[in-house]
């Protein structure tokens, strides 16, 4: 019998020579795909990907074509990119200042859009790329691959199952030391700690904490949040001392829907003693949760200890002994290769694709109503994002 031949998507990369882009998307996602031998479609054909690598630095751009092989093209120039109808995908992982102009180029090009987070600096902005992208047909989305985190999805199954309970809280600690570049090297680029060029831990992790509250536990109503410049000063990448003229922490308290209260710390000035660099509790009438990025953990209401406050003598239990680690019923492939399977899916056949550049917008919005709260010194109530979509109107 004969195989329907595969369908080909030509994918344009750009910011493919930075952190996200060269490990997460190109490596670990586009490059697996190929491997394996497409991304598997719900027709039983396969979607394969043709790249197009953008970026500035023609040096980097050959090297990464050259590890990647086979047809892999790269160009200094997105303009000819974008007019070139072998590829009907655009994809950004450039510093966030860039995206949303970036973006609007290719929806105007006719291509179908996929971004990293956050979408854009302000809600607006998004939210306009994905009435334009909508308005014209194409396909459109945000990465949003904390949600296939095997600890996340653990934890999320622990929500949907009723494991809980009445869920009564959650709370996500954040963060890790980032050396200031002084004499060690910094983890993470300058630019995310300089305000004017997209930086700040509260547009980068509250476009992930939307996400994960409105769709693991419940949507998110109202926030308060405080943040703080702890290092005024860091170096860059070339050594040169520079001032910090972003947040590197913020502490934030939210009301979400069904009165569950959440707090969520993040830091990149904090030292580790958890169990992992994100780490999420719920706590319910029927049991509690803890999950990390790959593990999760839990403790039912009848294992819980029962412990008495008496500080004069040492504590005689171990509160870790009575937790219960949740065995991987199931293999965890990569959480963005997962989304890229789903957004080629969705390009080729249609398949659903709920991950749209409005909840990318939501997440900016997120970020937006947490700085005026911040500024405000006070609770922010979190509005529809698109009204117009809540009375019979469905987003694509
Ligand atoms: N999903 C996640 O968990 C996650 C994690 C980290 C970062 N991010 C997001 O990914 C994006 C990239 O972050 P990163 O850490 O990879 O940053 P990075 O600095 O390592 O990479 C940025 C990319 O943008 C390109 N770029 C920067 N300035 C440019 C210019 N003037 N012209 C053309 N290209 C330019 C760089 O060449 C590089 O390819 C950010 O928006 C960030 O918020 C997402």
């Amino acid at each position: 019998m004969s195989r329907e031949p595969d369908l080909v998507i030509g994918v344009i990369l750009n910011g493919v020579t930075g952190r996200m882009g060269a490990h997460q998307h190109l490596r670990r996602s586009l490059l697996e795909i190929r491997r394996q031998g497409g991304a598997p479609l719900p027709n039983g054909r396969r979607a394969q990907v043709r790249l197009l690598l953008v970026g500035r630095n023609p040096e980097k751009l050959a090297a990464l074509a050259a590890e990647a092989g086979g047809d892999v093209r790269w160009t200094t120039d997105l303009h000819a990119a974008l007019s070139d109808p072998e590829y009907s995908v655009y994809f950004d992982a450039q510093t966030t200042d860039r995206r949303a102009a970036a973006l609007r180029q290719a929806i105007a090009a006719g291509k179908h859009v996929y971004a990293e987070k956050p979408v854009a600096l302000t809600s607006a902005e998004a939210l306009d790329l994905w009435r334009a992208a909508h308005a014209a047909g194409l396909g459109n989305g945000v990465v949003q691959d904390k949600l296939w985190l095997p600890g996340l999805q653990k934890l999320q199954h622990l929500v949907a199952s009723g494991f809980f309970g009445r869920l009564l809280s959650v709370r996500g600690e954040f963060g890790y030391w980032v050396f200031d570049g002084r004499d060690v090297p910094a983890q993470r680029p300058s630019w995310n700690y300089r305000r004017e060029e997209g930086g700040g831990i509260i547009l980068d992790m509250f476009a992930h904490w939307r996400y994960v509250l409105d769709r693991i536990v419940s949507p998110v109503r109202a926030v308060c949040c405080v943040g703080a410049t702890h290092l005024a000063e860091r170096w860059d990448e070339r050594g040169q001392p520079y001032a910090c003229t972003a947040e590197d922490a913020a502490y934030a308290m939210f009301e979400l829907d069904g009165g569950v209260i959440a707090t969520i710390n993040a830091s990149w000035c904090v030292r580790v003693r958890r169990d992992d660099l994100l780490v999420v509790q719920a706590d319910g009438t029927l049991g509690s949760a803890v999950a990390g990025l790959r593990r999760c953990w839990i403790q039912p209401a009848p294992a819980t200890p029962r412990p008495v406050w008496n500080p004069d003598v040492d504590q005689p239990l171990d509160f870790f002994d009575s937790w219960i680690e949740l065995p991987d019923q199931r293999p965890y492939d990569n959480a963005f290769k997962v989304q890229w399977e789903a957004f080629l899916a969705h390009v080729a056949v249609g398949a659903p694709f709920p991950w749209t550049l409005l909840e990318g917008a939501k997440g900016v919005q997120l970020a937006e109503l947490a700085h005026q709260s911040w500024r405000e010194r006070r609770w922010v109530e979190v509005p529809d994002l698109a009204p117009e979509l809540s009375d019979g109107h469905k987003a694509p």
